[in-house]
Formats: structure tokens, C-alpha cells, sequence
């Protein structure tokens, strides 16, 4: 199982040194959201932005942008929402020529319900907005966080694969808010400030088959034996944590539109030639033995450089992945057929 693992390279430097275009087109589907309204906010102000295309199906959506087009930094901002007399041309329109598309669209959960319960809602978003893309943006980089993460991305890429325009170097499902908990948690429990910590978490976006490497984090920190099972399960839960504490008024919206702001910011870095930018993503990959899996990816200016894989890991972290890599399987099955149902 972990024969195809290849050890990764987890420096993140900060230095730069060529520079191109440092001016992108980003596109949200799903900008008027609880994730889509703050991370469109986020994307205003960030200076690599310079268009920001707003859509949703929700018909206040040109309301967002306008709101959002008082803000006194350079990028425009069009607003677009569905219009069932026009069909997915709005879509289409808002997607045209994007560098990149931020994907927050489809439903939340509530409490009781696990993230493979929205697959009946979202899986068919996911399908249309990809649809749409593979002719209006097929060479964008695309950032999915609409759940079921671990099987939108195959339903995504089955999609782009159909309409043959699929470049797996280009097609992310967001799995960022899963590192921002962890380096969050350790930093509290050691005392070190969670913007230092860096702990990779690796395999996908649901319960067990989030596997933090608390072993390989940056600094390098010992969670004491009698704590790890318990901090681990809080990483896995912190998306339920979420949705008790919000109580029936959704889940993660604040601390995600946080970690898709930070995930589309590092791939425009890298898209603009900064040297050495990694990120964990779940992407289509051959490092385990199941064909989309999250780790640290190195990104550039095509998208994924190189992925490097699962690294050392220790026995605790092993018997974790696993257990994630069967659920994972079933899930990424049931994105293959539902995107291929039709056929
Ligand atoms: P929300 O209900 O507040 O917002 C979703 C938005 O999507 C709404 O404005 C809705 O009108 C829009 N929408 C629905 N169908 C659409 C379509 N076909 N095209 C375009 N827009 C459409 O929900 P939210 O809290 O913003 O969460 C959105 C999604 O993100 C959910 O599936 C949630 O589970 C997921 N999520 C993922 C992560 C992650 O780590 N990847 C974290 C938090 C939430
Ligand atoms: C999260 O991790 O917060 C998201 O996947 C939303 C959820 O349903 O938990």
C-alpha cells in the first residue's frame, strides 16, 4: 500500500524571484454564501485580483458585488446569478477566461447529517458548473469546496475528462481548513503561535480519512501519547465541532473562506513563478492506491509541479491511512459513477 509513497519536500520559501503576470481573473461559484461572501471579500483585497467574477443562483448575487465594488482596491467586480430563461449562460459569462475558480456552491450540513449526505444535492452543482467550465475556462485552475469533497473532485474531473479537457494538474479539492485546525490545535497545546506551526494532513476531506502527520510537523512538536488519539480526533471532527455549535445554522463559513482565500492567494503565487509554494490539496494522484488523495503538492506555474506524496510517516500514522484509503475508495467510486450515470 504505501509503496508508491516518495518523500516530500516541505520547505516553503518565501522568496521569489521571477516575475510575470500578476494579474488574475478569479471567478466564485456559490459568492453569495455563508463561504462564498467572506472569501469573495478576501479576494477583493487581494492585490494578485483583478477582476473578481461573482456567481450564484441566488438572485441578490449582483447585490454581493456591488457591495463588494465600493472597496477601494483596483480589481473589478461583476456580479452574476441564474436565470432560468437563459439557462447556465450566466454561468458561462462568469467563468469566460478565468485563471482561476473558487468552487464554495451547494448546500451545508446540519447537525447529524455526515458530509456524504449532501452527495444528493451537490454532486449535480458540481457536475453543471463543470460542465460550463470545460467550455468557457477549461485551463483554469480549479479549487473545489463544495462537499462531498472527496467525491466532487472525481466527479469534476470526469467531466472535463468527458469533455476532453481534463488537466489533472490543475483540478484541487480544498482541503486547507483541515491544516489551519491542526497547526491551530498544536499551536495551543504546545504554546507555539499557530501562524509557525505547519502540520501536513494527508488523504481526504471527511472524518477517518483525515490523517494529520503530527510526526512531520514544523516546528517539531511531541504531542504527548496520552493526548494524540484525542487531538487527532479533533482534527477529523472540527468540521462536526462546527456544525453543533452553529446548530442547524450551517457549518465552517468564517474559518473557510480564511483557508480557500490562503489556498487561491499560494496558487497565484505559484502560477506567477514563486518558487517552492506547497500546499496539501486532494488531486488526482498515483502516490497511494487509490487515484485522488491529499498531500503536500508543490505548486507552479502550471498548476502541480510535483506531488510529494505520503513522506515518512510513523506506525500510529500508517494504521490512520489505512483506514482512510477503504472509505476513501468508496468514496471516489461513487463521484466516478454518479458523474458517469448517464453514459
Ligand atoms: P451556503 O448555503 O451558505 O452557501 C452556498 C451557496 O451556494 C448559496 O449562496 C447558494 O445559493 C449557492 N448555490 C447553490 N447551488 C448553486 C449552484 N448550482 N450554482 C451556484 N451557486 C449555488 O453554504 P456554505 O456554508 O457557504 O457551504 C458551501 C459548501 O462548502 C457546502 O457544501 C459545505 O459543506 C462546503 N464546505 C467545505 C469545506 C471544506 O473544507 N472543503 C468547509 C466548509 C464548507
Ligand atoms: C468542514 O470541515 O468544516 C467542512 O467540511 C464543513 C462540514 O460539513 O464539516
Amino acid at each position: 500500500m504505501l509503496s508508491r509513497i516518495v518523500r516530500p519536500t516541505l520547505t516553503a520559501a518565501r522568496n521569489f524571484s521571477t516575475s510575470q503576470q500578476n494579474n488574475y481573473k478569479v471567478t466564485v461559484c456559490g459568492a453569495a454564501g455563508g463561504i462564498g461572501q467572506p472569501l469573495s471579500l478576501l479576494l477583493k483585497l487581494n492585490p494578485l485580483v483583478t477582476e473578481l467574477n461573482c456567481y450564484d443562483i441566488a438572485p441578490f448575487t449582483p447585490g454581493v458585488a456591488c457591495d463588494l465594488s465600493h472597496i477601494e482596491t483596483a480589481s473589478k467586480v461583476k456580479g452574476y446569478f441564474f436565470d432560468r430563461f437563459a439557462g447556465q449562460e450566466s454561468l458561462k459569462d462568469a467563468l469566460n477566461s478565468a485563471d482561476v475558480v473558487v468552487i464554495p456552491a451547494g448546500v451545508p450540513r446540519k447537525p447529524g447529517m455526515t458530509r456524504d449526505d449532501l452527495f444528493g444535492s451537490n454532486a449535480s452543482v458540481v457536475k453543471t458548473i463543470f460542465e460550463c467550465a470545460s467550455v468557457a475556462c477549461p485551463d483554469a485552475i480549479f479549487c473545489i469546496i463544495t462537499n462531498p469533497v472527496n467525491s466532487c473532485v472525481p466527479i469534476a474531473c470526469e467531466v472535463l475528462k468527458k469533455a476532453n479537457k481534463l488537466n489533472p494538474r490543475r483540478v484541487f479539492g480544498v482541503s486547507t481548513l483541515d491544516i489551519v485546525r491542526a497547526n491551530t490545535f498544536v499551536g495551543e497545546m504546545c504554546g507555539v503561535n499557530p501562524k509557525e506551526v505547519n502540520v501536513p494532513v494527508i488523504g481526504g476531506h471527511s472524518g477517518i480519512t483525515i490523517v494529520p502527520l503530527f510526526s512531520r510537523a514544523t516546528p517539531k512538536v511531541t504531542i504527548p501519547a496520552d493526548k494524540l488519539d484525542a487531538l487527532t480526533k479533533r482534527v477529523q471532527e472540527a468540521g462536526t465541532e462546527v456544525v453543533k455549535a452553529k446548530a442547524g445554522h450551517g457549518s465552517a463559513t468564517l474559518s473557510m473562506a480564511y483557508s480557500g482565500a490562503r489556498f487561491a492567494n499560494n496558487v497565484m503565487r505559484a502560477l506567477m513563478g514563486e518558487p517552492d509554494v506547497i500546499e496539501c490539496a486532494y488531486v488526482m494522484a498515483d502516490v497511494t492506491d487509490v487515484d485522488y488523495f491529499a498531500s503536500p503538492v508543490k505548486l507552479g506555474k502550471c498548476g502541480i509541479e510535483q506531488n510529494c506524496g505520503v513522506g515518512d510517516i510513523n506506525e500510529y500514522e500508517t494504521k490512520l491511512l489505512c483506514d482512510a484509503l477503504e472509505q476513501l475508495k468508496r468514496d471516489i467510486q461513487k463521484g466516478v459513477d454518479f458523474a458517469n450515470q448517464d453514459q
